[in-house]
């Protein structure tokens, strides 16, 4: 089986306006990039032409989110085929803002990921446990029960990325260690095993997110189950460049 490739998706959030967009994609097209890395950056929807106009090929384009139909009366939101319109192949779905933030739920975020996929996209699939659940030692139910519901609704598991985003390391500088990630990633695969396959456990990237940054990515990295990151604020800086060489 051939080594699972590692990734890193840079999610810029609500943040960025062209002139600085325009700034952080000459930077990143011109650094040199480790070409085993699969880079995709996430930019928010109204500049998705502009970026995949100016991010160098070798870099794909996400979006932050997407609706589960195709068109008609759904005032606000954006359509896989949108997505796809502007040229990005990408979407990130239940980020843990999305969850916790706007309140969607499992239900929806599930219906979102089997439209995106039978769309066309590739889909970055977040899960991720809040404070007090760890706190409680439910992190395992509760990821599970998450990717449960994402699992049900994939079809095709070469066009999915799984996230693991703790919410108390999200965008608080409070990394999770590198064998607090592990733990999971590990137990989220053997997951995949016993209720997928062999196969997708195997070749499905579960990729970390939560305060990565140019310090803390070389040790996570190092880790067997960690297979990239899911970067939030550092991504819109240089040493997003140092993440995506972090197994150079
Ligand atoms: P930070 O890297 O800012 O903690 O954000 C992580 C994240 O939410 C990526 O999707």
């Amino acid at each position: 089986m051939a080594p699972r490739g590692f990734f890193v998706g840079g999610n810029w959030k609500m943040n960025g306006d062209k002139e600085s967009l325009q700034r952080l994609m000459s930077s990143l097209s011109a650094a040199s990039l480790d070409e085993r890395t699969e880079v995709v950056c996430a930019a928010p929807s109204v500049y998705l032409d502009l970026v995949r106009s100016g991010l160098d090929l070798r870099i794909g384009v996400a979006a932050q989110n997407c609706y589960k139909e195709a068109k008609g009366a759904f005032t606000g939101e954006i359509s896989p085929a949108m997505i796809k319109d502007c040229g990005a192949d990408w979407v990130i779905l239940g980020h843990s803002e999305r969850r916790h933030v706007f309140g969607e739920s499992d239900e929806l975020i599930g219906q979102k990921v089997a439209h995106a996929l039978a769309s066309g996209l590739a889909v970055v699939a977040c899960v991720g446990e809040q404070l007090q659940q760890r706190e409680d030692g439910t992190t395992e139910e509760v990821v599970y029960a998450q990717t449960q519901v994402i699992a049900e609704n994939v079809t095709d598991w070469s066009k999915v990325v799984l996230a693991y985003e703790p919410v108390w390391a999200i965008g608080t500088g409070k990394t999770a260690s590198p064998e607090q990630a592990q733990e999971v990633h590990e137990k989220l695969r053997a997951w995949l095993r016993a209720n997928v396959s062999d196969d997708v456990a195997d070749s499905v990237r579960i990729i970390y997110g939560g305060s990565v940054t140019a310090a803390n990515c070389r040790e996570l990295a190092s880790q067997g189950d960690v297979d990239g990151f899911l970067v939030g604020g550092a991504s819109l800086k240089p040493e997003f460049v140092d993440i995506i060489n972090a197994r150079a």
